[in-house]
């Protein structure tokens, strides 16, 4: 079964006469061990689509099933997940660290005993033994980050979602979530995860859905869509100098001759034509771009603000 399905939300805001479709059909799913990585730019729809998935905001239409349960109809649902929402506001701020785990894993159905288990293998495993009796107003922005994330896992929910878990933090609190995001998924759990860190989607992500206006632009395996943009740019160096024939033929082919290289876009085949028209000329390296998906990102969304 799949660990979170979500099918066609829809929702508008009207605000001040505007009308703001913040979701316009989106759907979406997640296997047990999964990472989702969310993507898009901002006002895209995510917070409002997370919140949706949390059961927090209802949508016009459209439905959300967490391990076949709805969130927005069955208690048991809202169970089944954890949420972090940007700014670390699922804690209470004077409770401590071992406080905070303890009250949500009863208020989420799971016994005394197992909350208290349960309280002590996070605070271990999060690195945050010794700051168990620490309230939270007292920890530092990447603990109290750590400590959003252990709460939303008190309860052993088959789903996490996270919304932007990593704004704001050092590079080494950045670095202990990221490996925490990978571990928790290893275990089983399908984490739906939004970031303007693409960098770090890239790390930790097995797959990247991309939203824009309320839509959903692309989805594909992290790798794959690196891939499919990967290769699609071609460097070419040779010596020597083109003749006005040869600076036709590879202009009619699509390709650009910058100072010292020509640059070409496109399949292996066109490739190969312009290699031929190069001919004799010595080669000194044919390179193939290497994507990463920031690239991939803001050429999708590019060319998506243009239809
Ligand atoms: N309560 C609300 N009332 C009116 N409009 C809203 C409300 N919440 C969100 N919106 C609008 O819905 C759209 C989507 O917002 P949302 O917060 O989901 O975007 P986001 O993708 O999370 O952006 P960011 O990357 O900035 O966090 C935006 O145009 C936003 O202004
Ligand atoms: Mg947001």
């Amino acid at each position: 079964m799949k660990a979170l399905e979500v099918h066609d939300l829809r929702k508008t805001y009207r605000q001040g006469g505007k009308v703001v479709e913040a979701l316009n059909g989106v759907s979406l799913s997640i296997n047990p061990g999964e990472v989702l990585a969310f993507l898009g730019p901002n006002g895209a729809g995510k917070t409002t689509c997370i919140k949706m998935i949390a059961g927090l905001i209802r949508p016009d239409s459209g439905w959300v099933k967490i391990a076949g349960f709805d969130p927005h109809n069955s208690s048991r649902g809202l169970r089944m997940l954890g949420t972090v929402l940007e700014g670390s506001r699922n804690l209470y701020w004077r409770l401590t660290a071992e406080e905070n785990l303890e009250y949500f894993g009863v208020l989420r159905g799971i016994t005394p005993k197992a909350a208290r288990q349960q309280t002590l293998r996070l605070l271990e495993r999060f690195g945050l033994q010794d700051k168990r009796k620490t309230p939270v107003a007292a920890l530092s922005r990447g603990m109290q980050q750590k400590l959003s994330i252990a709460v939303a896992l008190v309860h052993k929910p088959p789903l996490l979602l996270l919304d932007e878990p990593t704004l704001g933090l050092d590079v080494e609190a950045c670095e202990n979530v990221k490996v925490l995001v990978r571990e928790i998924a290893q275990e089983g759990c399908a984490i739906l995860l939004t970031t303007h860190q693409l960098d770090i989607a890239e790390q930790i992500s097995d797959r990247v859905a991309i939203i824009q206006k309320g839509k959903i632009i692309a989805e594909e395996t992290t790798a794959e869509m690196i891939r499919h943009f990967s290769g699609s740019t071609y460097n070419i160096e040779f010596e020597g100098e083109l003749n006005h024939i040869q600076l036709k033929e590879i202009k009619a082919l699509g390709a650009i001759l910058t100072e010292e290289k020509l640059v070409y876009a496109g399949s292996k085949e066109g490739l190969y034509k312009v290699l031929a028209v190069l001919d004799p000329l010595p080669l000194i390296q044919v390179k193939q771009d290497q994507a990463d998906l920031t690239q991939v990102f803001l050429k999708l969304v590019g060319e998506y603000n243009y239809v």
